[in-house]
């Protein structure tokens, strides 16, 4: 079998079995298990793969279509244009996230933003974005989960960042040394029931995904605390799921009544991230 083959039964493959984008991931899995990129591949599409190698992409075919990740299956996620790696301690980031990013670069672009808080930093992707992208700001990301850290340290290594992140382990804002300008966080929201509903979401953490019964205990956390650990004139920027907005926009009209709220939605339409700026007369 040559590549051109290898790619054809890898996209087929997928597709019998109900993979969504079996062409892009069958090109993903090959080029993974020839250890080539898009590039190489394409250059020689009529070099033959060695027995090895065959049954090194059957065995990767085999653990996608297994309702493996890809990116677990090949450690690794693009996020916001940068390289990141993944494994089984964190959630792999997903592009919906890349809005939060968007939005928290266009804050420190108007208004004066030297510290960000990202809490439940997950493989740090929100916080190597946001430290590539922001080259003036100080950046705490924290997170519960000691592996996931971990990665995140990599990763900010990885992208050349590690002199601008400070590391945090611990329970929400409890670990922040001081007050930031802007609370950045996507922290778990998937509701209880719904965790084992979906094949995909079982190979990811339940830490990072369980948000309670109606998903929204950490953010609903963050939400009460927020205040004692934000500037005056500071920004809690949240992300949310489908159909949480209103619970977090009314929690959050109760907490900080005068302050001012936006809600807006993602590329599919999905009310998406919640931001809020906290105004002097705070409670
Ligand atoms: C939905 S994942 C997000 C990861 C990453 N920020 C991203 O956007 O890809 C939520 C993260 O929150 C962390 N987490 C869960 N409970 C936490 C808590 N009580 N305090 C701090 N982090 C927590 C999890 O370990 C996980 O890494």
């Amino acid at each position: 079998m040559n590549r051109r083959q290898a790619l054809a039964f890898a996209r087929g493959i997928l597709a019998d079995n109900n993979i969504d984008d079996a062409s892009l991931e069958g090109e993903i899995l090959l080029r993974h298990a020839l250890g080539i990129d898009r590039v190489q591949l394409y250059a020689d599409l009529d070099r033959d793969l060695t027995p090895s190698y065959e049954k090194t992409l059957s065995k990767l075919l085999e653990r996608r279509i297994n309702g493996e990740p890809s990116a677990y299956i090949t450690g690794h996620r693009e996020f916001y244009g940068l390289d990141f790696r993944v494994d089984r301690n964190v959630l792999i980031p997903r592009p919906e996230t890349e809005l939060l990013v968007e939005k928290a670069i266009h804050l420190a672009e108007n208004h004066t933003i030297t510290r960000i808080a990202d809490i439940g930093t997950g493989c740090g992707a929100i916080a190597v974005s946001l430290a590539v992208n922001l080259p003036e700001v100080t950046i705490y990301a924290s997170d519960v989960s000691k592996p996931a850290l971990a990665v995140a340290r990599y990763n900010c290594k990885k992208n050349g960042v590690a002199d601008r992140i400070v590391f945090l382990n611990g329970d929400m804002l409890e670990p922040l040394p001081e007050p930031v300008d802007l609370i950045i966080a996507n922290l778990p929201y998937v509701r209880e029931a719904d965790l084992t509903a979906n094949g995909t979401l079982s190979f990811e953490p339940p830490l990072a995904l369980n948000g309670g019964e109606d998903g929204l205990d950490r953010i609903r956390f963050l939400c009460r605390q927020a205040g004692t650990k934000l500037r005056d004139n500071g920004f809690i920027l949240l992300e949310i799921g489908q159909g949480q907005a209103e619970a977090i926009t009314d929690l959050l009209q109760e907490i900080y009544p005068s302050s001012r709220l936006e809600v807006e939605s993602d590329l599919a339409g999905i009310e998406r991230a919640v931001s809020l700026r906290l105004t002097l007369s705070r409670i």
